[in-house]
């Protein structure tokens, strides 16, 4: 259903080439990056966007991907509460609201990039 989804989106939007706004639950395109609406499309935009200090003894203090796996794996939800982005520490640092440094550091994301780990946490950030 997610892929009929975003085809469809793709005919409404007209070009499929470049920068899709996905609609809840579908996969985004930016530039030459495609992020599935499950852990592994999230992850994909970390690495792209976060890992240059959060991967394994980066200058952000700690990695992204194994901290949020175990959450996900029955730890204690911080950086992502399964369906309640506003209260997970990754959008807050990523929309910048909140008592945490804004990420990354340089400037906030594009939307549709924010809006793509909000619906994924607010699907309870499905693996
Ligand atoms: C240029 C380096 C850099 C990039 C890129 C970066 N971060 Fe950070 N991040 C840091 C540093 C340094 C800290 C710790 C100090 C602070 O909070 O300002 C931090 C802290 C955080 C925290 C707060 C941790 C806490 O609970 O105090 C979160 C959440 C976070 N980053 C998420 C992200 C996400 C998500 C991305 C990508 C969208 C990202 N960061 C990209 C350097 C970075």
């Amino acid at each position: 259903m997610r892929v009929r989804a975003f085809i469809v989106a793709c005919f409404v939007l007209t070009s499929c080439d470049d920068h899709i706004i996905g609609e809840a639950g579908a996969e985004i395109v930016s530039g030459e990056n495609v992020y599935d609406s499950n852990w592994a499309g999230v992850e994909l935009l970390f690495v792209d966007y976060c890992d240059v200090c959060h991967s394994d003894g980066g200058s952000g203090g700690f990695d992204l991907h194994t901290t949020i796996a175990a959450e996900l794996n029955g730890g204690d939800p911080y950086y992502v509460v399964p369906g309640d982005a506003s209260g997970s520490a990754v959008w807050q640092a990523m929309t910048g609201t909140g008592a945490l440094s804004t990420m990354p550091p340089t400037g906030v994301l594009e939307t549709e990039l924010i809006a793509h780990v909000e619906e994924w946490i607010n699907d309870g950030a499905p693996q």
